[in-house]
Parts: structure tokens; C-alpha cells; sequence
């Protein structure tokens, strides 16, 4: 895209492109954009904003070979900046994100069309890697099978990503019947659709569950799309939804080492009004302590909620066998199990966490090579 004309208006600079289209660049986004100004290495601000007068405006502006050179009327200064920079960085339009990635939600038909990947492949193949990243933030779930018998591998592969989100069960965490549990997952109950962690300031992103042994009758993995929950929700109840995306629920874990606990709302949106992520686990809310009329109110939006997650339609369920791991956006996809029998052999998941920043950032490195 070429620029035909600029012109000096109070505040802004008009910037008149080859289509047509007209871009309006405040000149105090200009001066702080000066290529000049960024560390040439790291290409982070070494600019002051505030060594420039606010009232910055330009003496002169011309345009020579492909840059746009200003002449600022407080110094010396010149900023020469690329029009493609310019281009590319039109103000009113959000920066473009290769991580940007639409998520397509599911309900029980899902079962039928669980991304699939095979880990030899993932280990050698970036554009698999890729694809791999990509099918699991559009969907919010996928499987990855063919894992080496060894505890470690899953791990291998999530490390791939970026590194691992540390939480107090550790940096990865075996889901096992344990003699002392602290949790109910080391126990043989079923487990309830959730979320994990919803007690953290901040839920751990990426949750990857590598099934080291399955030998147990039971144990079925079941998983649901929070999104189009939320959705249902907000459809069958503009009211309850705007409690549950509103009203800081309580949560909380304790045991003998740890207290951690947050007040959150149980559905968070994003600047667009989008459903961003979910905070469920009926077993770490802590006492409602919101205003008793609002808590008669919350109770209504929050079993809503919670019947959604029990209906038939939004829920797929398998049983992961050895060398298969799940993987899984735990902000937006809840998960949970069927009772096993830990009488008829051995159940194992190792489990570790690794943030959505981390993810993102995989998937636009491997976008860019
Ligand atoms: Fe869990």
C-alpha cells in the first residue's frame, strides 16, 4: 500500500493511502513510534514519552523513497518511519494476531471428530506441531496418541511448547488412588466436570493429561465445551448470565500446606463481550458471602449454570488408553471422570500445565519461521 497524501491536521496527521482510505495518526503516536527511539537489539522503548512536549506537532512532513519524515517544531528531531510500518499499524484496527485463533465450540457430536495427532510425528514435524497447536485452541481439545511408555514423555512434548506452569501440586502432578489424598482426584470417585485451579488468581491454561496406565475398570475421561455452556446459559437467561459474568464468587483450596483463595466471577468476557473463561468447580467454592438478595438471585444463575453442565448433549466421553494424552484448554474446557475400581488394576495420569501465553507464543513462533 502506497501513500498518496499527507496532510498536517491540529493533532493528527492524515494519511491518505493509495485505495483511498484515509488513516488519522495522532503526531504523538508518531514521535513515540520513531524507530530512533527502540533499542536496536531488543526492539524495546528507549524513549521517554515524557522528554517530548505533549503538544508535539510537526514543523514539516514529507514523503521520500517509501518513508514519512517529520520535522518536529519542539527540536532537531527528525522520525523517519516506514509506510509500510505505517500501514500496518493504522489506529482504530487491532494489531493482527497469527495467535488469534476463533475457537469453534462443540457439544456431544464432538466424540466424532476429536483432533487426533500422533506424537512420533508431533517430535519431528513442525508444520505438524503446528497444526497440532492450532486444532487444540480452535477446539479447545484435542488427543495426542503413540506416547512412549515413560512417564516423562508427555512431558517432553509439552515442554515443546514452552515451560511449565508450576502450581502447588507441583510442576506435574500423577493422578493416582493415593492412601492421604488432599485432593479429590487421587481418590477412585468420580469427578464432576471443572475446571481446574479455579481457587489461582490466574487458572493454569494448557492442561495435559498423559495416561501412563489405564488397567482399570472405569475411569471414562469426560469432557465438555464451557463456552457453548456458558452460551446456552446466556441464551436461556440474559439475568443469570449477567451474575455469573458479574458477581466475584468465592473460591477457595486448603490443606495442610495452602490457602489460596480468590474472588472471581464464574464466566469472564473479553473486551468484545466474547465468553473468555470459566472458573467452575463445585468443589472449591468457598461460602457464597455475596448480599443475601443477590446470593437468592446467584444461587438460580449458578444451579442454571450447573445443569447445563449435566446435560447429555455437551458432554463427549472415552476412556484415554496407555500412550494417549489429553490436552486441553482448562479455562474453557471442563473435564472430569467416571468412578474406576482401583481392584482391577492400575490407573496413572500424569498431569502439567502450560499457560496460554506460552501456547500463543509457540503458535506465532512457528507461524513466523
Ligand atoms: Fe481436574
Amino acid at each position: 500500500m502506497q501513500i498518496v497524501s499527507v496532510d498536517m491536521s491540529p493533532r493528527v496527521l492524515a494519511v491518505t493511502w493509495s485505495d483511498g482510505a484515509v488513516s488519522r495518526y495522532p503526531y504523538q503516536f508518531l514521535r513515540d513510534n520513531d524507530p530512533a527511539g527502540f533499542h536496536p537489539q531488543t526492539q524495546e522503548w528507549l524513549l521517554d514519552l515524557l522528554s517530548v512536549p505533549e503538544a508535539e506537532e510537526p514543523r514539516r512532513v514529507a514523503l521520500a523513497d517509501g518513508m514519512l519524515e517529520i520535522d518536529w517544531s519542539s527540536s532537531d528531531a527528525r522520525t523517519r518511519i516506514p509506510a509500510d510500518w505505517l500501514a500496518r499499524h493504522r489506529p482504530g484496527r487491532r494489531a493482527e494476531d497469527p495467535a488469534d485463533v476463533a475457537a469453534v465450540t462443540w457439544g456431544a457430536e464432538f466424540a466424532e471428530a476429536l483432533p487426533r495427532f500422533d506424537a512420533r510425528r508431533l517430535l519431528a514435524d513442525q508444520g505438524y506441531f503446528l497444526d497440532w497447536l492450532m486444532a487444540t485452541k480452535r477446539f479447545g481439545l484435542s488427543v495426542v496418541s503413540g506416547i512412549e511408555d515413560d512417564e516423562e514423555a508427555g512431558v517432553a512434548i509439552g515442554k515443546r511448547i514452552g515451560f511449565l506452569r508450576q502450581t502447588n501440586f507441583g510442576a506435574t502432578f500423577r493422578v493416582e488412588t493415593m492412601p492421604d489424598p488432599n485432593n479429590l482426584a487421587y481418590t477412585s470417585h468420580a469427578l464432576a466436570l471443572h475446571t481446574d485451579l479455579p481457587n489461582q488468581e490466574l487458572p493454569p491454561g494448557y492442561q495435559f493429561l498423559h495416561c501412563v496406565r489405564n488397567g482399570a475398570v472405569g475411569g471414562e475421561s469426560v469432557f465438555a465445551d464451557a463456552y457453548r455452556i456458558a452460551e446456552e446459559v446466556r441464551r436461556a437467561d440474559v439475568e443469570a448470565f449477567a451474575l455469573l459474568t458479574t458477581i466475584p464468587a468465592p473460591y477457595r483450596f486448603h490443606d495442610r500446606e495452602f490457602d489460596i483463595r480468590v474472588h472471581r466471577p464464574l464466566i469472564g468476557l473479553d473486551e468484545r463481550g466474547r465468553v473468555f473463561d470459566v472458573r467452575y468447580s463445585a468443589h472449591l467454592m468457598d461460602a457464597f458471602d455475596m448480599d443475601a438478595d443477590v446470593m437468592v438471585d446467584y444461587y438460580r444463575a449458578y444451579r442454571l449454570f450447573m445443569k447445563e453442565t449435566r446435560d447429555l448433549r455437551h458432554g463427549i466421553a472415552f476412556k484415554l488408553g496407555a500412550g494417549e494424552m489429553a490436552v486441553f484448554d482448562n479455562r474453557r474446557v471442563l473435564h472430569g471422570r467416571k468412578a474406576f475400581n482401583p481392584a482391577t488394576g492400575h490407573r496413572l495420569l500424569k498431569g502439567f500445565y502450560v499457560d496460554r501465553g506460552e501456547f500463543d507464543s509457540r503458535i506465532r513462533k512457528l507461524i513466523a519461521v
